[in-house]
């Protein structure tokens, strides 16, 4: 891998004028009321540059005035104290194995080292440092990078500050080999996991033991990670989309809607399954289930690059125009809107909502997207969704969630186990 890491960060530097820094911070876990931390998780962008999941690091590119690179990464030194007690900082060489970065310098140094690359750029034209500025919210707390971003412009009014986040977005958005690998054996961990909840699940059961047995069965894989919180929603629960508390009894009757996956080396599977608690669907059920399947599979069908996702959630509403009055949905003054209310797909991979722009809703090859079509039926207390990960080829799309049942008889027949 660590050549991978080390093409990926030429790359970024590729297009970018000379004078150009970029700096990437790998993050750092917020602390509780005393010693302890929340978990960690790593600044995705630094993972895909470095290979490396580690707090307080920091890694700058660059690209001198006269257009030779150069690459450091900033490390916390060895800690043979906090060895003892949590396990060993990383040391050099293995940042350097991991990542392929030759050049390790601590992280205290960072500040000074910056100053002088500054100062060293006097008289040769504007220094550009490109950041990851981006914000979802307006109100989202301040990352390393925006205090940086914030110091820099008070401090040296002259330095260009530019934003990572697009160039970050077209690299990650296409999917190499090795990416997916981990992607295809999250599928797999995922598909097993799930084959044991629909096996387990019985009328009567809490929420949270349906989670419980998804869980066992990841951890009976060696697997811990989850690509999001797991949602088990039962009956009517399962029209809220984000429903999360999952702490209430299925019943006899009911469909459970599942929306889970694993990670594996930080790559996310994004699956839903929807099924009978007793294991055989009704009339009702499967007329509605069929629906949603049907749409899923046109979209299956229809997804090559070129497309948007806009463009595939369009067939989706198409579809479901040409249903609502035979599945009497048609009443009330609703339409297609009030029984669907969300997109078809989203990118996925390092994160389960993968970056994005505007750009990357237009499909290219090797790209892995969701396909999420479903109806939420409330006064019937129904709620489906059926969602699989597709990888976009040349001409089309290979379904990478093939192998985890889906179709009515499957359910049933992995229920039956
Ligand atoms: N699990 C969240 C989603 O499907 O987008
Ligand atoms: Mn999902
Ligand atoms: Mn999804």
């Amino acid at each position: 891998m660590q050549a991978i890491y080390t093409a990926r960060r030429q790359k970024l530097l590729e297009n970018k004028p000379e004078n150009t820094m970029v700096v990437i911070f790998s993050g750092r876990a917020p602390m509780k009321s005393l010693d302890e931390s929340y978990p960690f998780a790593v600044d995705r962008n630094f993972f895909y540059l470095t290979g490396i999941e580690r707090e307080n690091m920091i890694l700058v590119l660059r690209k001198d005035y006269r257009g030779t690179y150069s690459e450091t990464l900033y490390i916390e030194p060895y800690d043979e104290v906090l060895a003892k007690w949590v396990g060993g900082r990383m040391r050099n060489a293995e940042a350097t194995a991991i990542s392929g970065i030759q050049n390790i310098d601590s992280v205290e140094s960072f500040p000074d080292r910056l100053a002088s690359i500054i100062e060293s750029s006097r008289g040769l034209g504007k220094l550009n440092v490109y950041l990851d500025l981006w914000r979802y919210h307006k109100d989202q707390a301040d990352t390393p990078a925006h205090t940086l971003a914030a110091t820099l412009q008070s401090r040296y009014p002259a330095v260009g500050i530019e934003e990572i986040y697009g160039d970050m977005a077209a690299m990650r958005a296409v999917k190499g080999e090795e990416e997916l690998k981990f992607m295809r054996q999250a599928q797999e961990h995922t598909r097993i996991a799930i084959e044991e909840m629909l096996a387990y699940c019985k009328p009567g059961m809490n929420e949270r033991e349906l989670e419980g047995s998804f869980d066992f069965a990841l951890m009976k894989q060696g697997v811990r990670e989850h690509a999001f919180p797991s949602i088990v929603a039962g009956g009517a629960r399962a029209t809220t989309l984000h429903y999360a508390e999952n702490n209430q009894v299925v019943n006899d009757g009911e469909l459970v809607l599942i929306d889970l996956g694993s990670a594996y080396g930080n790559y996310c599977a994004d699956i839903s399954r929807t099924f009978p608690v007793n294991g055989k669907f009704t009339e009702r059920q499967k007329e509605l289930y069929n629906a949603v399947l049907e749409a899923q599979r046109i979209v299956i069908e229809n997804a090559k690059p070129g497309l948007t996702t806009r463009d595939l959630n369009q067939l989706v509403i198409d579809y479901y125009e040409s249903r609502l009055d035979d599945l009497g949905l048609r009443k009330n003054g609703k339409g297609v809107r009030d029984y669907y209310y969300h997109g078809v797909s989203h990118q996925l991979g390092l994160d389960t909502h993968d970056i994005c722009t505007d750009r990357e809703r237009t499909l290219k090859p090797g790209m892995v997207i969701t396909v999420e079509p479903g109806i939420y039926v409330e006064d019937e207390a129904i709620g489906i969704r059926i969602e699989n990960d597709i990888l976009i080829t040349e001409n089309g799309c290979e379904d990478i969630s093939a192998a985890i049942p889906k179709t009515v008889e499957e359910i049933e027949a992995a229920m039956a186990k």
